[in-house]
Order: C-alpha cells, then structure tokens, then sequence
C-alpha cells in the first residue's frame, strides 16, 4: 500500500526513522501469532520468555555487551529517561548536542562547550568533572549526533570521566545499524539503544546499564526487567529488534556516495553550500547541508514535491520546525541553523538516488537564489 503511494519517491530521513526491512517483517509477522505472556509458568509463556531471551541474547552479542544489562523499553526515549532520572544523580554534565530526550529530562545539568565542528571539548569536561569530583556525577553524551552525524570519541570521555569517579551514559541511537560499536570496549557505565533507525520496528529500545548502576524503574508495577522496567514485554517488537541486527546490512557504502553528493553540490554552489561538521568523523549516512537564504521549513516542502522525504535538523513532533538547538550551538550563526536540511539515507537507499538528490538540489538552488536572496 504505501509502497505503491510514494513508488517514484526517494526515502532521505533514516535518522527520523528507517522503513522496516522485510526479513524483519517476516519475523513480527510470525511472532504476532504467539500467544502467551512472558511471565507466565504455562507452556505458551515459557515460549515467550525463551523469545525474549533469544533476542536479549542477540541484541548482547552485537553490542557486545552481557545480556543481562539490557532492560527493554517502548524506545530510546524512554531508555535515556530512564538513565539520567532512575538515579538520584547529584549532578548531571551534559553536551548542548542532545536528543531533547536527554537535555529535557533532568531539572538541572552542567553543558560542555562544543567547537564549530560539533566535537565536545575534552578540556572542558575534564575542568567540570574536577569541579564536581566530590559528587555522584553522570555524564551523558550522544555517541553519533542524529542532525550533523558527528560521532563523539566515546572512549576517551569514558576514560577522562572514570578519572574522577563519574558514570557515563551514551545515547548510541543514531549508532546502532549505522557504525560498529562495543559496550564493553568503551568501558560505559549506560547506553541507549533503538530499533527504528535502521530497519527495526518503532516502540521498542533499551538501556544497557551495568548491574553496579543503582536504577530504581520509573515503570512501577511489575518485576519485569530484573523489576527495572515494569509491563508485559512486547514480544513481536523485541523480536523484531534482534532480526533487524541480524538482517540488515552494513552501512559503510553510503560514506563515499555522501562525499560525493556535498562534493558535487559544493562545487556548483561554492562555500554557501555549507555543510554541519564536515571535517568531523561522521557516521556514512548523514549530511546536513545549508541552502543559504532559503528557511529549511521551505525546503523541506519543496523536496517534498520533487519526490524526496528530508527534514529540517532534528523531526519536530508538533509538525513545527524550529531553529535547531543543536545546530545554533555549533555554529552560533541562526542563518545557517534556519537553512540546514538533514539528508540521512540507509539500508534501501541507492547510489542513484543520491546522485539525483544532488542534481534536484541544485536546481531548486538555482531557482530560489536569484529570485529569494534575502529571504531571510
Ligand atoms: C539520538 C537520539 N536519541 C534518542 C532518540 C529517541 O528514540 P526513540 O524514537 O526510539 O524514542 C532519537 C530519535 O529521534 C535520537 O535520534
């Protein structure tokens, strides 16, 4: 059905969600038709659970982390909620780069100064974690940024942080189908997890948490999830998160084809053509590219009518577009902020569709910058 509505239209917003891979559909499907509860004693139960455990069991394997120390949740936002407020942290440090579900979620935190290619300042996080060296603090950082891609040196602010005795939690959201991580290698105390980024199901996620981390559940009423997060466990949805790590393929062939679509657009537009944190590693399937003059709200509706799904920095659920936070805090310009779309591609996308992009960005360049220059 939707396949047949959008048949000549180009999918560029992976990082706001990712079409379901089919392999994965298959799964649900199945699993859909598996009656019991989890945490029941009877045969159809036991089933559940042996399910639940099989995925908890792959989900470990491929972040390479205990199986244990993953509690699943409806999502990542619920799982960095759960992170930064299930412990009575004394102080929380925090980058300005955050999904809204980190940065909205406690009363109070301490933000780390970012340098104009979107990377936290190692200096400053050290001078902060001194400063708070007597108090149970947390740091929480997201690993690959979902507007610029940018991914943060995981380890060495697990390193700097253990110096003084902090806990650290990664948002690993955006990293997860994208670019190859391990838990236990980057030492991290936390990490979030979500399906629906690269080819899972929406409403489902995970905080991976060391059993050392004193989490009271914020989901009260059941002893699910080690009595961690209470409620009948969403059998399909899990289910369909381990097969999409299994089934979805590696994303590392889209990096070439991103340097070429900015190459390729700078060189018809010059420096205007600028684009978020190019000098930073980033993840192969993100770019966020400004289209000087022109509000990102406009351009949004004018791919849209080309036949292309981008969006305006970060998805906005009120529909409205605002000035990215995000964005504003890297580069301190709200022109640029105001003019930036984020093209982020994935398991489906084609060389193709990258080229074209590129082609219809530059006629809509072409077509806004004489007649609109000064729009804003
Ligand atoms: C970096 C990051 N963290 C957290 C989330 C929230 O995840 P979910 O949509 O599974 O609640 C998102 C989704 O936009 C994200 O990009």
């Amino acid at each position: 059905m939707v396949q047949q509505f959008c048949k000549d239209y180009v999918y560029l917003d992976y990082n706001a969600t990712a079409p379901l891979h089919p392999a994965v559909h298959e799964v649900m499907i199945d699993l859909l038709s598996e009656t019991g509860n989890p945490s029941s004693i009877h045969k159809l139960g036991r089933r559940s659970r042996y399910l639940v455990t099989q995925a908890r069991h792959g989900i470990g394997q491929y972040i390479d982390a205990d199986p244990e120390y993953i509690i699943f949740t409806a999502g990542g936002s619920e799982a960095n909620n759960l992170a930064l407020q299930g412990v009575n942290w004394e102080h929380i440090i925090m980058s300005p780069l955050e999904h809204d579900s980190i940065y909205k979620a406690p009363l109070s935190a301490e933000l780390l100064a970012v340098d104009d290619q979107g990377l936290i300042h190692l200096s400053d996080l050290e001078a902060k974690l001194q400063a708070a060296r007597d108090k149970k603090t947390l740091v929480s950082v997201i690993w690959a940024n979902n507007e610029t891609g940018v991914i943060q040196p995981m380890e060495e602010i697990v390193s700097i942080a253990h110096k003084y005795g902090a806990y650290v939690h990664a948002d690993a959201v955006q990293m997860m189908g994208k670019k190859e991580f391990s838990f236990s290698k980057s030492m991290l105390d936390m990490m979030t997890v979500s399906a629906h980024k690269f080819g899972g199901p929406q409403g489902v996620g995970a905080l991976v948490a060391k059993e050392s981390i004193p989490l009271t559940a914020l989901i009260r009423g059941g002893g699910q999830e080690k009595n961690r997060r209470a409620g009948t466990e969403n059998v399909a949805a899990i289910g369909g998160f381990a097969a999409a790590l299994a089934h979805t393929p590696s994303l590392e062939h889209l990096y070439p084809w991103h340097q070429e679509m900015e190459e390729d657009i700078q060189a018809f537009a010059g420096h205007e053509a600028y684009v978020f944190s190019q000098k930073s590693p980033r993840l192969p399937n993100t770019t966020c590219l400004v289209m000087p003059y022109i509000p990102n709200a406009t351009q949004v509706m004018n791919f849209d009518l080309e036949g292309f799904a981008i969006s305006a920095g970060s998805a906005c659920s009120s529909g409205r577009v605002q000035v990215s936070r995000v964005l504003k805090s890297i580069v301190q310009d709200d022109l640029k902020a105001i003019s930036a779309i984020r093209i982020s591609s994935g398991w489906k996308t084609t060389h193709q569709d990258l080229i074209h992009f590129a082609e219809t960005w530059k006629k809509l360049y072409q077509r806004h910058a004489s007649s609109q220059k000064g729009l804003l």
